[in-house]
């Protein structure tokens, strides 16, 4: 099977770390650069959890070091809601990883350049790497064949009632992305909100019996204690749905829209607007349902991939 080339770009953040393993178990994709953007951490956390979870998958693409904040407001984060260290809830062994000498946008550039073929690049933090990569070079829009990120929230939002969180925090980035031409497909809070993770999941995880079962029940039991103090029977785990639309279409409901982020709005800053009826218009897909069963069979599939890979922990 052709796999896709993707490069995987984001904040961990528990929901991060998850969608990277599931790319990285899937058979489909091949990982050509991993790159970090500040958001539920500072850059610094954020890098350091990314090389400490590209070790723990057994990523070997190069981790470039991204933007330490949004393109023109001041940048915000996401305090402690991943914890202290943005993934709390389990204790990861010593990375074997060290930084790429590039930058993030410069790895961005040079993967598109060396790679045959369009490349994915799958965004689950601000889109602030994703619009310096295309100020930059815009030639290279070609070698983009999509983004697929988690973002967005056509009926709500979860930062402000209309803005989500990755959007928020770099608006204009994310115009900037949505209005490129490259296709977007949008796992936004419509879909994400409702891949819930419940309690029993956490137990089929932790009942898998591996040190990976166990660090994975871990981040869920931590997510779990931060969602169920605001009220939620099931935490949602965003990021892995920006995977799981490229790889497993089918546990999805996703609609051609026309996408389009506000940047003005003084109450409506971040919120994404959609219309599913000017084809003319169109410039991606919206991701708005999905079989939440076959979505936790996804992340147990992706967990018990690493069974026998206890050299990796
Ligand atoms: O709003 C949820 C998004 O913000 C997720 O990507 C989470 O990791 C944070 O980045
Ligand atoms: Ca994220």
């Amino acid at each position: 099977m052709k796999r896709i080339p993707v490069i995987l770009d984001g904040d961990p953040g528990h929901d991060d770390a998850m969608a990277w393993m599931v790319a990285a178990a899937s058979p489909m994709l091949d990982i050509k650069a991993v790159t970090t953007v500040a958001g539920n951490k500072d850059i610094e956390n954020v890098t350091t959890n990314t090389l400490n979870v590209c070790s723990l998958f057994g990523i070997h693409a190069p981790v470039g070091k991204g933007a330490h904040g949004p393109l023109v407001v001041e940048g915000i984060t996401a305090g402690d809601f991943h914890g202290k260290t943005g993934l709390d809830g389990a204790d990861l062994p010593p990375s074997d990883r060290t930084l790429s000498q590039y930058s993030a946008v410069e790895l961005m550039v040079r993967v598109l350049e060396e790679s045959e073929e369009p490349v994915v690049i799958i965004g689950t933090g601000a889109q602030t790497n994703l619009a310096t990569l295309l100020l930059y070079r815009p030639d290279l829009k070609e070698k983009i064949e999509a983004f697929y990120i988690m973002g967005g929230g056509i009926e709500t939002g979860n930062w402000t009632p209309a803005a989500e969180f990755n959007i928020l925090v770099d608006p204009e980035a994310a115009r900037i992305v949505f209005e490129s031409g490259v296709p977007v497909v949008m796992s936004g809070l419509d879909v994400t909100e409702k891949a819930l993770v419940y309690p029993e999941d956490v137990k089929r995880i932790r009942s898998i019996g591996t040190p990976m079962g166990d660090i994975v029940s871990g981040w869920l039991d931590f997510f779990g204690e931060t969602h169920a103090a605001m009220g939620y029977e099931g935490w949602p785990l965003h990021d892995p749905c920006a995977v799981l639309s490229l790889i497993k279409p089918e546990i999805f409901i996703i609609k051609d829209a026309h996408l389009q982020v506000e940047t003005k709005g003084l109450h409506t800053r971040g919120q994404v607007l959609a219309d599913f009826e000017d084809q003319e218009r169109f410039n991606g897909k919206a991701v708005l349902d999905l079989d939440r069963e076959a979505f936790i069979d996804e992340l147990i599939k992706a967990v018990e991939h690493f069974n026998g890979r206890e050299e990796l922990i």
